[in-house]
Order: C-alpha cells, then sequence, then structure tokens
C-alpha cells in the first residue's frame, strides 16, 4: 500500500507559509504515484493553500470538525466546510484535541461518521500517554481507542493515526519495536472488525518523526505513512520524509 505522509500544522501558518506550501506541493508532483502527500493547515488557510497549490497532487485538510453540518456552534467549523473550501480529508481525535477539550471517543466517532457524510477522508488519531505505557496499558488503551472512535460500515474513507502522546511534540520517538507492537494489534483489530477491508486501512505513525528517523520508521511493518507535526512546517524536512516515504 502507498505511503501517506500528512502533515499538521496545528494552530501554525500564515498567509505568509503558503509559499512553504508551494514547495511540498512541487515535490509532491515528484512523489506522485510513489506516496500521497497531504498537508492539514488551519482551517483559515485551507482555501488559500489549495488555491496556492492547484494542478498538484498535494491534498489539503482540515484538523478537526463539528458533527453538524451548519447550526449555532460559534466557532466550529463543520466537514461540510473544509469540504466546500477544497480540502479533502480532516484530522479527528487528536490527542491535544482529546486532551484541550476533554474530547472523547463517541465524540470523535461522531466527527467521523460526520467527515463521511461530507466525504472527507477522516484521519482519526488514537495512542497512549506516557503513564498508561508505564502501567502496560498500551494495547488496551488502542484497542479501546480504535473501538470507539472508528464508525461502523466500510472503512475505505478512514485512515488510523497512531500517536503515543509522550512521543508528539517531545523528540522523542516510539522504538521501532514498539510501533511494530502497536500497528500490528492496530491491524489485528481493524481486520477482526471489517474483515478484508480492515487491511486496506492505511495506519499511519505520529509522534516526533522527522527527516533523521523517517525511513527506519517508515519501513516497520503495517506503517503505512506518517502524521507529522513539527517536521511539517518546513518544507525541506518534509519533502524529506517524502522522498524516505517514496522509496528513496
Ligand atoms: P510532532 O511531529 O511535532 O511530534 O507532532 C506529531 C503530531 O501530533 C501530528 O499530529
Amino acid at each position: 500500500m502507498r505511503h501517506l505522509i500528512a502533515g499538521n500544522w496545528k494552530m501554525n501558518g500564515l498567509a505568509t507559509s503558503l509559499s512553504e506550501a508551494q514547495a511540498v506541493a512541487e515535490g509532491a508532483k515528484a512523489a506522485e504515484g510513489k506516496a500521497d502527500v497531504m498537508i492539514c493547515p488551519p482551517a483559515t488557510l485551507i482555501e488559500r493553500m489549495r488555491r496556492a497549490t492547484q494542478n498538484s497532487p498535494l491534498l489539503v485538510g482540515g484538523q478537526d470538525c463539528h458533527p453538524k453540518a451548519s447550526g449555532a456552534h460559534t466557532g466550529d467549523v463543520s466537514p461540510e466546510m473544509i469540504k466546500d473550501a477544497g480540502g479533502s480529508a480532516v484530522i479527528v481525535g487528536h490527542s491535544e484535541r482529546r486532551t484541550d477539550h476533554g474530547e472523547a471517543d463517541d465524540l470523535v466517532r461522531a466527527k467521523a461518521e460526520a467527515a463521511r457524510r461530507a466525504g472527507l477522508t477522516t484521519i482519526i488519531c488514537i495512542g497512549e500517554t506516557e503513564a498508561e505505557r508505564d502501567a502496560g496499558e498500551t494495547l488496551n488503551v488502542v484497542s479501546r481507542q480504535l473501538a470507539g472512535s472508528v464508525p461502523d460500515g466500510d472503512p475505505s474513507d478512514i485512515v488510523i493515526a497512531y500517536e503515543p502522546v509522550w512521543a508528539i511534540g517531545t523528540g522523542r520517538t516510539a522504538s521501532e519495536g514498539d510501533i511494530q507492537e502497536a500497528h500490528a494489534h492496530i491491524r489485528a483489530g481493524l481486520t477482526a472488525r471489517f474483515s478484508a477491508a480492515g487491511s486496506g486501512v492505511r495506519i499511519l505513525y505520529g509522534g516526533s518523526m522527522k527527516p533523521e528517523n523517517a525511513a527506519a520508521i517508515l519501513a516497520v511493518a503495517d506503517v503505512n505513512g506518517g502524521l507529522v507535526g513539527g517536521a511539517s512546517l518546513k518544507a525541506a524536512d518534509f519533502l524529506a520524509i517524502v522522498e524516505a516515504a517514496s522509496g528513496g
């Protein structure tokens, strides 16, 4: 399965950052057919990024969505709005949303169902905290989040991102053995629930992925790409990861 390298810009990016996206879009042309490349900028930049990178294979996505299509929900953005702005995907259930906004699995699942309604690909994030890992609970947490956050029905529009919370923005990455264990567990959960369709769901790794460690992580079985935070903000770093995902 072709790798997907998705950049999560988080709450970073102004109009001046669009030149980085344009450089990534150029690199995405070189990777076409070998790896898929996406940037999820803040909602304010989705439409401008789409326009600035049109005629390139770069995919643009949102970072969160409300379950409803419209209504009295001040400050929220619906998946239909992301689609309308030119986005083709959305991240839901990121650990920063789970922590900062108290989002639980049932809400994440409702958001994923809403994204499906709008015709978006959904990147559903799961992953254990450091305390949960230390308590030996990693695989249980991952199973629980997977069961609770992923909607029923054909999973062909779903991508899972395994992001151990303690590896996000810390410069610490999970070991290749730990990544393999978690991804194999997620794959088994997906095939148990969705049969053959579960083997076609991409499972991304996220957490301090950078040019120096990307090739090794992307070579781990059942790692089908990466969800990249800090290293996605600079085109040169991000493209080095894309190149690693393209087979060199
Ligand atoms: P970092 O790559 O900055 O650790 O962030 C990972 C992440 O949270 C991507 O969603």
